[in-house]
C-alpha cells in the first residue's frame, strides 16, 4: 500500500484555486491512486454545519476561531486521519493556514491563542506529533487583483464582504506561515493565466515525485 498524501490549498478569496485541485484530483485518480477530496471549514456533516454558521453569523474572533477548529478536529478525525490510513491522496481547500490567515491576520487575533488550539486540535495520545500537511500550496494573488475577479462574482459570504486591508492582512499572515515553515510550502504565482497557474502546479508535483 502507497502511503497517505495530505496536500492542502490556501490563498485569498479570489486567488482561484478551485480549478485546479479537481484537476489534481483527476490527475491523481487517472495515475491510480485513491483521492478524497475535501474542504475547510467542512467536510464532514457536522463541520458543514459549522461552516454554515461560520460563514454567515457576526460572532466574536475567539468564537469564530473555535468554530474553525471544531470543524477541524471533526474533519480530522472522521475524515483526513482514515483516508490517510487507507493510503490517500487527501486534497483539501483549506487548512490551519486559513485560520492563521483570516482569522489571525485578518481578525487580528492572538496568533499564540491559536497555536495552542493548533495543538490541541492536530495531536492526540496516539498521534503526539502535530497533523499537518506534507504539502501546502499556496496561490498567491495580490488582494487587488483578487478583488477585481471577484467583483460581482457571486453574492459574497461573511469573508469575502471583507475590505481590501482585511485581505491584505490575511496575504501578510499566509507569507508569515509560509516564512515559518518554507519546506511545507509551493508558492504559486496566481497572477497569470489559468493554464500557466496550472503548468506551476503540475511541475511542483512532477518535481516530488508525486505526479508523472
Ligand atoms: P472558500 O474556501 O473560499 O470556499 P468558497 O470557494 O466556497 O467560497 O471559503 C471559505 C472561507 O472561509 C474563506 O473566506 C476563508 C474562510 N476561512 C477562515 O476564515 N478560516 C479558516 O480556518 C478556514 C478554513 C476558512
Amino acid at each position: 500500500m502507497q502511503a497517505g498524501l495530505f496536500i492542502s490549498f490556501e490563498g485569498i478569496d479570489g486567488a482561484g484555486k478551485s480549478t485546479h485541485i479537481s484537476a489534481l484530483a483527476q490527475a491523481f485518480k487517472v495515475q491510480g491512486r485513491a483521492v478524497t477530496l475535501t474542504r475547510e471549514p467542512g467536510g464532514t456533516p457536522l463541520a458543514e454545519k459549522l461552516r454554515t454558521l461560520v460563514l454567515q453569523d457576526a460572532m466574536d474572533p475567539l468564537t469564530e476561531a473555535l468554530l474553525m477548529f471544531a470543524a477541524r478536529r471533526d474533519h480530522l478525525d472522521c475524515v483526513i486521519l482514515p483516508a490517510l490510513a487507507r493510503g490517500d491522496v487527501v486534497l483539501c481547500d483549506r487548512f490551519t493556514d486559513a485560520t492563521f490567515a483570516y482569522q489571525g491576520g485578518g481578525r487580528g487575533f492572538d496568533e499564540g491563542v491559536l497555536s495552542q488550539l493548533e495543538r490541541m486540535v492536530q495531536t492526540s495520545p496516539s498521534q503526539p506529533a502535530l497533523v499537518q500537511p506534507d504539502l501546502t500550496v499556496w496561490f498567491d494573488l495580490s488582494p487587488d487583483e483578487a478583488a477585481k475577479r471577484l467583483a460581482g462574482a457571486r453574492v459574497p459570504d461573511k469573508f469575502e464582504s471583507q475590505p481590501l486591508a482585511f485581505f491584505r492582512r490575511v496575504a501578510d499572515g499566509y507569507a508569515r506561515r509560509l516564512q515559518a515553515d518554507p519546506a511545507r510550502f509551493a508558492r504559486i504565482n496566481a497572477a497569470q493565466t489559468q493554464p500557466a497557474v496550472w503548468q506551476e502546479v503540475l511541475a511542483v508535483f512532477v518535481a516530488k515525485g508525486w505526479l508523472t
